[in-house]
């Protein structure tokens, strides 16, 4: 059955200026669609795919969505983006630190290449860091109560037989997460973190090489059974992390994994 989008009188968002890092595909481009489904004054996507995030931007909206060019491995590129939004919206309500990658060699610790991991921490964790600091900057600065989430991982929770660098770095997400939720707390900012399972984007099936392929490795690791775990899933949990249904939780790691981890 269609999803249809929410009642003006169930918009969770509404007038709310938000940022999406990493929205130009997978759980950015989903949580960007349902920000705007639920009345977010403007959704601003950040991304390096400049043509994949201009063709989201257009197609949810240039009343509601615009795409801007950030590198967030890039301070500058992060504060003038952040600067930007402020400068046009007034202030920032969210901000949905989520771009990510993967390495494509799977490391363990054994062959992990120093150089590569440099990389991928500029991203994942300095790349996390640097949003939320500059968020909460311009919330501070402009006394807003704001909500910040981070796309975590379950491999913020445990170990693994690859990816040692990628399991680094989502575990730094979770530090960050928490120490900014304390310090932040005085200014009435919250911030947390969403933590999904594998789950079917072009990360994974670049990886894996299908959707029906990322499917199948995921769906025995839940224990809920009976449906697959999608870009919706984690986008809805970003929502209420996001919105004031959420008003008095900051420094919670909300796992989307159907129970995997609890095992
Ligand atoms: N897909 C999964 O199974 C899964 C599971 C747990 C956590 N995550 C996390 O979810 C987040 C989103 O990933 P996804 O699965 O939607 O993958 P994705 O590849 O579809 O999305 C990631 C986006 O981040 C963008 N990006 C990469 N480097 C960037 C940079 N330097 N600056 C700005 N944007 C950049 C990419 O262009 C891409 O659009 C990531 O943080 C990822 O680690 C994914």
């Amino acid at each position: 059955m269609a999803e249809s989008a929410p009642t003006n009188s169930g918009l969770k968002l509404a007038g709310k200026v938000a940022i999406v890092t990493g929205g130009a595909g997978g759980i950015g481009e989903t949580t960007a669609r349902v920000f705007a489904d639920h009345g977010a004054r403007m959704v601003v996507l950040a991304d390096i795919q400049d043509e994949l995030g201009q063709q989201i931007a257009t197609s949810i909206g240039a009343d509601k969505c615009i795409y801007v060019h950030c590198d967030v491995a890039d301070e500058d590129q992060v504060r003038n983006l952040v600067q930007s939004t402020v400068n046009v919206y007034g202030q920032i309500d969210i901000m949905f630190s989520n771009a990510g990658i993967l390495s494509p060699s799977e490391p363990t610790i054994l062959d992990l290449d120093m150089t590569k991991l440099g990389r991928l921490f500029a991203v994942n964790a300095y790349g996390m860091a640097v949003c939320v600091k500059h968020a909460a900057r311009a919330m501070v600065e402009k006394k807003v109560r704001g909500s910040i989430v981070c796309t975590a991982s379950v491999s913020a929770s445990y170990g693994g037989t690859g990816d040692t660098d990628y399991i680094m770095s989502k575990h730094a997400v979770l530090g960050l997460m928490r120490a900014a939720s304390i310090q932040l707390g005085g200014y009435g900012i919250r911030v947390n973190s969403v933590s999904p399972n594998g789950l079917a984007t072009p990360m994974t099936c670049e990886r894996l090489g299908s959707e029906e392929k990322v499917q199948e490795a995921y769906e025995k690791c839940a224990w809920l059974k009976g449906l697959v775990l999608t870009t919706k899933h984690v986008a809805d949990a970003v929502l209420f992390l996001a919105s004031n249904d959420s008003e008095f939780i900051s420094g919670h790691d909300l796992l989307v994994d159907g129970s995997y981890i609890v095992t």
